[in-house]
């Protein structure tokens, strides 16, 4: 990847007042091989807000999800987590920034699964067994409660990540990131991960960041939309804005959601200039309807 884009500056203020959370000033990474996984990297989260990377294969989502909680330091410019410098508050930010890997082998390690998702918080000093009610309730709220006793080793590929998505509940933090969460996960599953997303920050006003690449998913959770192409985020915006943006998503080679597909044929078929932009099914039904 060359680091030939200009990326979109975003200012790090957030509508209605909100508090900023996470603040990417221009950060860069060039890994020890010479390639850029991020570049004049500029990006923000506010307290209680969604937000969806949507990137291509290698466009930098995982890479700057692993600078959000000071698992990676940026080769050039800084990361501020809530108004601090991630590089002084190291030790600390993931008790702040929780992050979910795309990869669950990476996360998962202990001999069952209950003792995994207790790790982080015995870790934090909680009693065992305080631990392990909240390890039961993050486990319940995944729909995964039945694999308390089973060895991660021996989990399919979305049961780990249903176990991955608890070990990270359970702390609790004010930020949570998500690198594709729903990847390998059933219908029924999907769905629970979504309502638990939504769930989330309209309960308890957490903020999630959830890299994907199902723009359908990221259009029905999504507050903002950012579009990440070679390192950078090139447009972001609300769902109805970012995936009516043919430019911008014709650059970095992704497809609009199904809905806005399905839209724009019918509008075409039936000779209409589209006068609206729903990025959901209701969205979409009530603009045919009309
Ligand atoms: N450890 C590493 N060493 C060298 N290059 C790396 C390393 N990790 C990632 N990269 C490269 O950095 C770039 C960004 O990778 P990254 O994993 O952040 O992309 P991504 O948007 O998460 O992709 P995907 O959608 O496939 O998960 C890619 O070109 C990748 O090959
Ligand atoms: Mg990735």
């Amino acid at each position: 990847m060359s680091p030939d884009e200009t990326s979109v500056c975003i200012s790090g203020r957030c509508k209605n007042g909100q508090d900023v959370i996470i603040h990417v000033d221009c950060a860069s990474h060039v890994y020890p091989d010479g390639t850029v996984g991020i570049h004049d990297m500029c990006f923000s989260v506010c307290r209680g807000e969604i937000v969806a990377l949507y990137g291509a294969n290698g466009s930098g989502k995982s890479t700057l999800m692993e600078h959000l909680n000071g698992l990676m330091t940026p080769s050039a410019g800084s990361v501020y987590v809530m108004g601090k410098p991630c590089s002084e508050i190291k030790k600390t930010v993931w008790r702040h920034v929780g992050l979910v890997f795309q990869r669950p082998d990476d996360q998962l390690f202990a001999p069952t699964v209950l003792d995994d998702v207790m790790f982080g918080p015995v870790n934090l000093g909680m009693g065992k067994e305080e631990a392990r009610a909240a390890a039961q309730e993050a486990l319940e709220l995944v729909g995964a409660a039945g694999l308390a006793g089973k060895t991660p080793n021996y989990l399919s590929g979305g049961e780990k990540r249903l176990v991955a998505i608890a070990g990270v509940l359970v702390m609790k933090p004010a930020v949570i990131c998500m690198d594709e969460p729903t990847a390998d996960l059933d219908g029924f599953h999907r769905l629970r991960i979504e309502e638990l997303i939504l769930r989330l920050r309209n309960a308890h006003g957490v903020s999630l960041v959830i890299a994907t690449h199902d723009a359908d998913m990221a259009a029905r959770i999504a507050d903002r939309v950012c579009i990440v192409h070679r390192g950078s985020i090139i447009a972001e915006g609300p769902p109805g804005d970012i995936f009516y943006d043919r430019d911008a998503l014709l650059r970095a080679g992704l497809s609009p959601p199904e809905v806005v597909d399905i839209y724009l044929k019918y509008c075409d078929r039936k000779g209409v200039v589209p006068a609206e932009r729903p990025v959901t099914t209701s969205q979409l039904l009530n603009a045919i309807a009309r």
